[in-house]
């Protein structure tokens, strides 16, 4: 079931008699002060949620206040039904219009270090109010209106954040694609969203290289020709192609110098008054299928599900000199979710890092929390591990005396790394949040509270208020304490996906078809296996579809399996994961060959290439066999699980009685990757 099962390693066995308590001192002043206020808390919200969560979105400004907070029929919901707002506002303006515009919003760091240091820029709210204005101004200028999906392409820069923000602004949905996403990739999401505009920058520092931004654009710009501007940072000053072509639609041209837009731009720009349902974003994500899937969130829900799990998750206080830290890339949903739109309202600084967390050294990552005294720090487990193979001496070389909670998120965490983490980094003083969540989800849904809930390593404990999760079977039945099942959310919650973009079909197929109970009633599926034990608390064992999980990053084997066949070497492919020392799963791939094709390393390594090409680097191979055939049923399908235990190097491949060829099995074990 599991391909990354370290929450039922031996270790996690043996912690999970171990509790932490929460950190002495911490209750307090924590939001959540303690076990009683929280069970009484959730209860209230499970029983109340519309009680429960229109007093939470009374915390934020809203233009017309909504008639009714929940509308439900599954699998649609609508929350805060009537409600007018604009997420924008309420990250900034608010925070300018209550008499803070002079704090510090957003606190970036660039990555090359020169003899001076590394560039840091310190954004107020006042400046962020003024230069999301500038850019709002400039997208209604190109012809954006609301509901134009606008490509964002970019490096994490503050312009990055500006740019989401401006779109929201005005009420154009964003669809913003990961910088280390192939030119294909970045075709196959602007055709899908119907973009006609784009912003990005010439390139992105990233271990000291430069990531080429303008030229995949430019390459995905020659596959479609719905483009009709692309808007262009100037962040690395290197050489790009520049397209003055007149484009078709408005005689225009077609690439445009962000500082020449903005200089010529207004910094007044009213925030359009968006529906609490109207289209905030669309993020796309990998499935089961070959085609990833956009994930719709809307306005008035995420922003108040993001909103109040920042606050309370990551124990924000405003005004008392915190400095938040999530060292994700704003291209996947935890730096939409927990750098920008749940952070901001809170007004507590966020710091934004460009780069890579060994460059130029492996303590960089310490050396920025010394240096901005960062009291909250969120990262992923796969990042855990690398430290933890670096050295302590890296973090020990800092002051990380300023930590008070520290976050992970992505896969489960292998109790190893959660040790490690809680006593290297946080000096045994931090509590730690082991939040689990989706792109679907919007945002956290079972986690820790600090100040409140004991932790064990490697569970992600108790559901977030007003979410109520469940192991299940497939008639909805709940599963007994330890016993495995699929993890379900029985109830809607604010920030949940309003859909797949484009694809009503999938969306119900995918999370509202599986789990059905006796009296109809469907529940949301998540994806993953896991267990609740005797206390209550989830362990997440992993996906139980053909997605797999690298670097907590989404991967769909399926997308995998599809680049490699657009290879004219490759006639078929299955991909599987298989245990990985830093990213949790690696990503091994069965390829047979077309006649012609010599089965060596050069190959190995062009096919490499070409899954970067198709994909992006995060979906190369780990590991390459080639093979005559693939194991089958008699049915025909690819027995995934056998090629699963040959990847793990597993000497006795489980059950093989229905494969079709015995002799492909043992074909199999001899092609190792030499
Ligand atoms: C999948 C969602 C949510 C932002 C990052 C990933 C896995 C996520 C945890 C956790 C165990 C986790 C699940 C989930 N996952 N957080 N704390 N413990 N597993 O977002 O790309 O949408 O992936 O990541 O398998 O289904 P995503």
């Amino acid at each position: 079931m599991s391909q990354h099962a370290s929450g039922s390693s031996i270790e996690s066995v043996l912690h999970e008699t171990r509790k932490f308590p929460p950190a002495a001192g911490f209750s307090k002043s924590a939001h959540m002060g303690s076990m009683e206020q929280y069970r009484r808390e959730y209860e209230r919200s499970i029983r109340d949620p519309e009680g429960f969560w229109g007093e939470v979105a009374g915390e934020l400004d809203w233009f017309t206040k909504w008639a009714k907070v929940l509308d439900w029929k599954a699998p649609d919901a609508k929350w805060f039904v009537g409600g007018k707002t604009n997420i924008c506002h309420n990250c900034v303006d608010r925070q300018v219009e209550a008499g803070f515009g002079a704090e510090p919003a957003i606190i970036w760091e660039g990555e090359p270090t020169g003899s001076g240091g590394p560039e840091v820029r310190r954004i107020s709210y006042a400046d962020l109010k003024r230069d999301v204005s500038r850019m709002a101004n400039v997208l209604r200028s190109l012809g954006v209106g609301k509901g134009d999906i606008v490509t964002i392409y970019m490096p994490m820069v503050p312009e990055l954040a500006v740019a989401m923000l401006a779109c929201a602004r005005i009420g154009a949905p964003h669809s913003i694609i990961f910088g280390g996403f192939s030119a294909q990739a970045i075709a196959d999401r602007v055709v899908d969203a119907g973009s006609r505009v784009i912003i990005t920058a010439d390139g992105g520092w990233r271990r000291g290289q430069i990531v080429p931004l303008k030229e995949n654009v430019d390459a995905a710009c020659t596959q479609t020709d719905l483009i009709d501007h692309v808007i262009v940072l100037e962040r690395t000053g290197q050489q790009i192609a520049w397209h003055h072509a007149p484009s078709p639609a408005n005689g225009s041209k077609r690439d445009h110098w962000w500082h020449d837009l903005v200089q010529a731009a207004s910094d007044e720009c009213a925030c359009e008054p968006m529906d609490a349902e109207d289209l905030l974003f669309v993020l796309y994500t990998s499935g089961t299928t070959g085609k990833p899937k956009g994930i719709m969130h809307t306005t008035g829900g995420y922003m108040v599900h993001t909103y109040l799990t920042s606050k309370i998750t990551f124990d924000l206080h405003p005004g008392i000199g915190q400095v938040y830290w999530c060292t994700a890339d704003i291209g996947w949903i935890t730096g939409h979710s927990y750098i920008v739109y749940g952070v901001l309202p809170n007004r507590v600084p966020t710091v934004m890092y460009e780069g890579a967390p060994n460059w130029p050294g492996a303590d960089r990552f310490w050396d920025i929390v010394e240096r901005h005294k960062v009291t909250q720090f969120y990262t992923a487990p796969t990042a855990i591990r690398a430290f933890m193979k670096w050295g302590d001496e890296h973090p020990k070389k800092h002051d990380l005396s300023s930590l008070r909670v520290l976050g992970t998120v992505g896969e489960p965490i292998n109790p190893e790394a959660w040790m490690w983490y809680h006593k290297v980094i946080g000096g045994e003083k931090c509590p730690i949040v082991d939040t689990w969540w989706q792109t679907e989800t919007g945002g956290h849904m079972i986690t820790p509270l600090p100040g409140c809930t004991a932790t064990k390593p490697g569970s992600c404990t108790l559901p977030f208020f007003g979410v109520d999760a469940a192991i299940v079977d497939e008639q909805g039945n709940e599963r007994g304490p330890n016993e495995g099942g699929l993890l379900a959310i029985r109830k809607p919650w604010p920030s949940m996906l309003r859909g797949i973009l484009g694809d009503r079909e999938r969306f119900i197929a995918t999370y509202w078809s599986d789990i059905v109970t006796k009296d109809g009633t469907r529940y949301y599926k998540a994806g993953d296996g896991a267990r609740r034990d005797e206390d209550g608390y989830f362990w997440v064992m992993g996906r139980i579809d053909d997605v797999i999980n690298v670097s907590g990053h989404r991967l769909g084997t399926m997308e995998v399996e599809s680049a490699l066949v657009s290879h004219d070497a490759v006639v078929e492919a299955a991909v599987v994961g298989m245990p990985h020392e830093i990213k949790g799963t690696g990503i091994a791939a069965f390829c047979t060959l077309a006649p012609g094709f010599a089965a060596d390393d050069a190959l190995r390594e062009a096919l490499r290439k070409h899954v970067a090409g198709e994909i992006g680097a995060i979906a190369k191979p780990d590991m390459i066999r080639f093979t005559d055939a693939l194991p089958k049923t008699r049915s025909g399908k690819i027995m995934r699980r056998l090629l699963r235990d040959i990847a793990e190097g597993k000497e006795q491949a489980g059950d093989t009685t229905t494969l079709e060829d015995l002799s492909v099995l043992a074909k199999l074990r001899e092609s190792k990757e030499s």
